[in-house]
């Protein structure tokens, strides 16, 4: 053996291998292998052990006998998808390591040869895998086909690479070595561990069927969506499948999202750091976990394309992530408020009742939204005139005139059966040759909410944002809407295909592997259009499925900016790269206890995925919904980050007011806390506009040493400072909750001291004690208005939770404030960033950023675990600003009426081209 050393930590031990002549089944080495690391060698039906040989693969059907030796492995006895009895011997060669090239200091190349054919139509002969160090913390590895340079590749999002530091690399994280001539392993340098683990010559690359498997570091694995199942996935044999579809979220099913990304938690290491992997491929796919535990993906189109991030924390993994794919994008401000949505108002009046009845019952409201039911016969950019008559003059003189938005439905489907020169948005596609076409050129007509048929804006197409733009700039003429809501945009067709179906013959219509959880049919076509339908430039619907919804978001979002409204986009389906354009609801659930309690997972998951802006229709969609669960998901939903409630048009009315009663209460208390802590919210959305990560964000994430913490899914944090842990179980008048180590501060302001352990919390409707301040932070509160206009220019106070853990008392926050809804308010500079430390008896506001003119004041100022009364207050030094304050002495806490302003004339900087960094700075003692 010979071992190599290269530049940039590339090691590369060569040895020469034989390469075996699988003549019998005793020259395959099978039979030392365990179950739990077999690798299907036959993905494809129909598998026996006549076509598995065939393949110079091992066969050995799984027996009663091995099932035991699955339940020794303390493991559920049933896999949800089979352990392979056909697959990959430790001889087996597919593709041998040729040669190579390790000439730049960046990078390393290998070719593979194809030997033996892989049973797939169409093996590509060479293989090239390129590994290339992109920064000091994220590897890409591309795997493309030497011989054609033209095979497909995802054309969006258009990625950022990171930036190379020009000097050498002293902080890299990781190795690249190849060993035994064939495997490819990355390692964390700093512990050694294995990160990516791939034995090349196993991989199968076809034309329309790619298989990579790579070992897992653990099996602490999460991301990977969308699906109906827990945040933390499964590595027992389990199956997600990437294909955007827009049936109601079921287990064992893929859903409305595609996002072939995972992050790991290296939990053996000491430092347990984190790491995550994307693969940048949009054709249809299946994820597979494995006990090994090991993850393998399986695509039928594009190439391997894979970025791994390697953090080491696990907010790190996830912003590296985001940097590459898109930043997410920075939300209005009114967007955090409460939104009032339904499908089937049916008319004006009963909308108008049901926003009064909630106006009049004091539920903080920002948004009422309308859904097809306001159209003129389900067509886009229409109202009903006759039903809906009086809405564009309640928009104007009710929502608008108080500080209130409007939010209407567009399907990306568009009416194709309408009368010639009746319906503009169809006459100027056509004029403008913009939608969709079937495999003969005409134009691709399916079905969905339209009388008739519907045709779809191909948003691939390099007029479609003109296109897009020009019909939203009519529309707003006539319905003065404040933010779009794109649906059906998977995108869904209710005849799976043309009327007649699709043609038959083709490759791309029925290819040899189907992934697994498209529908029982393993039809692609299933409820959308045909995978030969042509998008522009030729190109197939086959390979853009998984990527119209984030054309469409895309889209969407200039047409939004062309009307100068800083957009606010939710979206059904969507795609990596989708939060940089847009949001996500979870969708049609079901109004059950399951439903909220995935919402969790669900919207962990999203935040990983870079859609912050994420939330579940509260008290559920489908079914009608019960006193008590919509009593339950109130006080769950009003800490999503987007909390609407909608629901479908057979159920019944779910408003808080409509309900009343328990419904009421927890809607309104519960509502009241999420606006009283939008200016935090508001902050980290800041922060991931900026940097990228989580806004809600999983428990492990802020403590990573306590591995309790990996499994729940039951809580989850608003950023580093606060947790949530409601009710989701039926019956309960108390439950229990688990916080973490630490000071933490409760809403009845009283301090609790965690050992990492849990507590029981009574439940009180009026109360939200099931939400928890994490001490050593500083968190910025506000009065509650009727909604977030009226609280633009209000004061806010300041919370600061002193951590007493070691001798020192010390607390840190931020604050970001904008007007709420200007364009690129970042970018532009038109906002203020403050930074606050405690440190024991001190507390130092300082602006970092100054660029928005505000009147406001921090009044007042609220500091737990002071010990000691003080005797007096000092401000930058003097005792005569403060008047008065008062400690209690059972809370201790000090209250310090403040009415300091947090901006004056002179401190703007929105003039001048550099920033003083200490225009505003108190220091507080006490
Ligand atoms: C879809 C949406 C749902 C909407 C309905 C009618 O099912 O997911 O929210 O109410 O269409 O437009």
């Amino acid at each position: 053996m010979m071992a190599k050393f290269f530049p940039f930590s590339i090691i590369v031990f060569i040895a020469i291998s034989t390469v075996f002549a699988f003549d019998d089944i005793d020259s395959l080495k099978c039979s030392s292998g365990r179950y739990e690391d077999r690798i299907d060698c036959h993905p494809d039906p129909p598998v026996s052990r006549e076509n598995c040989l065939e393949r110079k693969c091992c066969w050995q059907e799984i027996e009663n006998s091995s099932i035991t030796d699955q339940q020794s492995l303390n493991l559920p006895i049933l896999p949800k998808i089979g352990i392979p009895s056909c697959y990959f011997g430790e001889n087996y060669v597919g593709y041998r390591v040729e040669n190579f090239d390790h000439s730049s200091s960046s990078s390393l190349s290998l070719n593979l040869k194809r030997i033996q054919s892989s049973g797939f139509l169409f093996d590509i002969k060479n293989v090239k895998v390129n590994i290339e160090e992109l920064s000091d913390k994220v590897v890409r590895i591309r795997f493309t086909d030497n011989d054609d340079p033209n095979r497909f590749e995802v054309p969006i999002p258009k990625l950022n690479l990171p930036k190379r530091s020009s000097s050498s690399s002293p902080s890299l994280l990781y190795n690249v070595s190849i060993v035994d001539n064939n495997r490819l392993i990355i390692r964390r340098l700093e512990t050694n561990q294995s990160i990516i683990d791939i034995n090349l010559a196993q991989l199968i690359y076809s034309d329309q069927f790619i298989q990579v498997t790579t070992r897992l570091p653990s099996n602490y694995i999460y991301g990977i969506g969308e699906h109906r199942a827990p945040f933390r996935k499964s590595t027992y044999w389990t199956r997600y499948t990437q294909w955007v579809s827009g049936l109601y979220p079921r287990p064992d099913h893929a859903l409305y999202g595609n996002h072939p990304f995972y992050l790991v938690v290296e939990d053996e290491s000491p430092s347990k750091s984190a790491s995550g992997v994307f693969l940048f491929n949009s054709n249809a796919m299946d994820i597979i976990t494995q006990p090994s535990p090991a993850i393998t993906f399986r695509t039928i189109g594009g190439i391997l394309d894979f970025f791994v991030f390697f953090g080491p924390k696990p907010e790190q993994v996830v912003q590296q992530y985001h940097h590459l794919i898109g930043l997410p994008a920075m939300p209005p401000f009114w967007s955090l408020g409460f939104h009032l949505s339904r499908y089937g108002y049916n008319n004006f009046t009963n909308l108008n009742e049901t926003f009064m009845r909630n106006i009049k019952a004091g539920v903080p409201l920002d948004v009422q939204w309308t859904d097809i039911d306001m159209f003129d016969s389900f067509n886009d950019f229409t109202y009903d005139h006759k039903q809906f008559k009086e809405l564009p003059d309640f928009i104007d003189n009710v929502l608008h005139a108080n500080g209130m938005k409007f939010i209407p439905m567009f399907d990306c489907g568009i009416s194709a059966g309408e009368p010639k020169k009746s319906y503009r948005p169809y006459d100027y596609g056509i004029e403008m040759d913009l939608f969709i076409k079937n495999s003969t050129d005409q134009l691709f007509l399916g079905k969905v909410w339209n009388k008739n048929t519907t045709v779809w804006p191909d948003f691939s197409h390099p007029n479609a944002t003109k296109y897009w733009s020009k019909m939203f700039e009519e529309y707003h003429k006539i319905i003065e809407f404040d933010g779009a809501w794109i649906d059906m945009n998977e995108p869904t067709s209710f005849w799976s295909g043309q009327e007649n179906g699709c043609p038959e013959g083709s490759r791309y219509e029925n290819p040899q592997y189907v992934p697994g959880m498209v529908n029982e049919n393993l039809t692609l076509r299933y409820m959308t259009l045909c995978m030969t339908a042509k998008h522009y430039h030729e190109q197939l619907h086959y390979n853009l499925h998984n990527l119209y919804s984030l054309s469409e978001a895309i889209a969407t979002n200039a047409a939004l900016t062309n009307l100068k409204k800083r957009p606010f986009i939710l979206s059904r389906a969507t795609a990596p790269g989708h939060g940089h354009w847009a949001s996500h609801w979870d969708g049609d659930i079901v109004s059950d206890w399951s439903s909220m309690r995935w919402s969790i997972s669900s919207i962990l998951n999203f935040n990983l995925f870079g859609i912050p802006m994420v939330g579940a229709d509260i008290c559920g969609f489908n079914l009608s919904t019960t006193v008590e669960l919509c009593t339950r998901w109130y006080q769950l939903g009003a800490f999503y980050t987007f909390a609407r409630n909608h629901n479908d048009i057979y159920s019944s009315d779910q408003d808080p007011a409509a309900l009343g009663g328990t419904v009421l209460k927890a809607a309104v208390s519960s509502l009241y806390v999420r606006y009283v802590l939008l200016l935090y919210l508001y902050t980290l959305f800041y922060n991931v506009h900026q940097n990228g990560g989580t806004v809600l964000r999983p428990m492990f994430f802020e403590f990573p040493d306590d591995k309790h913490s990996y499994e729940i899914e039951t809580q989850f944090m608003w950023g580093d400072s606060i947790l949530i842990a409601p009710i989701l179980y039926p019956n309960q008048t108390e439950h229990k909750v688990y916080l973490p180590k630490g000071t933490w501060l409760k809403t009845d302001q009283l301090i609790i001291k965690s050992q990492g352990q849990y507590f029981t919390i009574q439940d009180k409707l009026d109360l939200v004690n099931y939400v928890f301040f994490r001490g050593g932070s500083i968190i910025p509160l506000q009065h509650l208005e009727k909604n977030t206009k009226l609280m633009n220019s209000i004061d806010f106070g300041l919370f600061v939770i002193l951590d007493r853990q070691n001798s020192s008392a010390y607390a840190k926050g931020s604050l970001y404030l904008d007007s709420g809804d200007s364009l690129d308010p970042v970018k532009n500079g038109q906002y203020n960033f403050y930074n606050f430390e405690a440190k024991n008896n001190t507390l130092l506001i300082q602006s970092e950023w100054l660029g928005h003119k505000t009147s406001q004041n921090i009044d007042p100022i609220i500091i737990f675990e002071v010990l000691e009364e003080p005797i007096s207050i000092r401000v930058n030094g003097n005792e005569s600003i403060i008047k008065g304050f008062s400690y209690n002495k059972n809370e201790k806490s000090l209250y310090v009426p403040t009415k300091l302003p947090i901006y004056n004339e002179k401190s703007s900087s929105s003039t001048t081209t550099t920033n003083d960094h200490h225009r505003i700075h108190y220091l507080i003692e006490w």
